[in-house]
């Protein structure tokens, strides 16, 4: 593994099994009285966020404090960017606090690989722009082998907004690493220029691919936000200034996209729903479906915690640190 983890594509098929082996045994703590493990003490890892987030934010700092690291929050909002200080000089000054390790959420896609390069620690990509969330796809794939077992040949269908998700794009870059299929499908509004390239399929109508030939053989759906905040008001009631438009209606992008609980009949008995959140209830998923036994929303953030643990394990500690089982010992 290489010293940062910015891109799910950094992941070769062995070391995405050995982070999600890693994450089976943290799993396992987070159901006891006492989570606390000692391995990463007097270890500093400090959350840097220049965008909202509430899932993983507190999933970093929950994964760094159960493995006794001190987790420190900085956000954006409050920081000495509002002051004026470049990007550049915060990361600097964070970083020469003494930290051993930096994660970091940004809202253009590159800034983290950026900040990769200035500073000497270990940097966990948080969610970068457009552009990638490994540690989304990395949860995202060990819900799905806790439902499917092994991901080889398995057929996902990733449905939504794909243009503005960097959780489809680490997805499809790591479930293709780990053998699975991947399938995206979005109004053409949605599919993100160069999308030919990428190694997956793709196809603007959801009901051809939940009922055609290839029905049978869809193993998941992860349904993805609508993601009004980089859109540039491209969705009616989104942000104000006007921008190109995506969608023409919300109703319409329901209608066509939203998984309704009449697509959820269509799903073989065996498939989950993934979302990675937050979800836009009525718009890109039904309650029904959010709330129906085969959805994995929340294993998805329990196994967060779990594979966050097991990524801050394996960089701070090294890859060839003891098993869990050992360093708890
Ligand atoms: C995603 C994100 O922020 O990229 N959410 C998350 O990390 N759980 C997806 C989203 O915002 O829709």
């Amino acid at each position: 593994m290489s010293r940062h983890l910015l891109s799910a594509g950094d992941l070769s098929s062995d070391e995405a099994i050995a982070i999600l082996d890693a994450a089976k045994q943290m799993h396992a703590i987070q159901t006891r009285e006492v989570k606390k493990l000692p391995p990463l003490r007097g270890r500093t890892i400090v959350n840097l966020f220049f965008e909202d987030s509430t899932r993983t934010r507190s999933s970093f700092e929950i994964a760094g404090k159960w493995l006794s690291a001190d987790v420190i929050n900085v956000s954006a909002k409050g920081s000495s960017m509002s002051k004026g200080e470049s990007l550049r000089d915060t990361v600097l000054t964070v970083a020469a606090l003494g930290v051993d390790a930096l994660v970091v959420r940004h809202n253009a896609s590159g800034a983290v690989q950026r900040i990769a390069g200035w500073v000497s620690c270990p940097v966990i990509n948080a969610g970068d722009g457009t552009h990638e969330h490994p540690t989304q796809a990395l949860l995202d794939a060990y819900s799905l082998r806790e439902r499917l077992g092994d991901l080889t040949d398995r057929h996902v269908v990733i449905v939504g907004d794909i243009t503005h998700s960097r959780v489809a794009r680490s997805n499809v870059l790591l479930l293709t690493t780990l053998g699975a299929r991947v399938t995206l499908v979005a109004p053409p509004t949605l599919l993100p220029a160069g999308v030919g390239a990428w190694e997956c399929a793709t196809s603007w109508d959801l009901d051809a691919v939940l009922t055609g030939k290839a029905a049978g053989d869809v193993d998941a759906v992860m349904m993805l936000r609508v993601q009004r905040e980089r859109m540039g008001g491209g969705l009616p009631g989104g942000a104000r200034d006007p921008g190109g438009v995506f969608v023409p209606t919300e109703r319409e992008y329901a209608i066509g996209y939203g998984l309704s609980p009449a697509r959820l009949d269509l799903l073989a008995e065996h498939a989950p729903i993934l979302h990675p959140g937050p979800m836009n209830r009525g718009l890109e998923i039904s309650s029904v479906a959010a709330d129906s036994a085969r959805s994995m929303v929340l294993d998805q953030v329990q196994a967060g915690v779990a594979v966050r643990m097991a990524v801050l394990y394996r960089m701070l500690a090294g890859v060839d640190a003891p098993a869990l089982a050992e360093a708890s010992a």
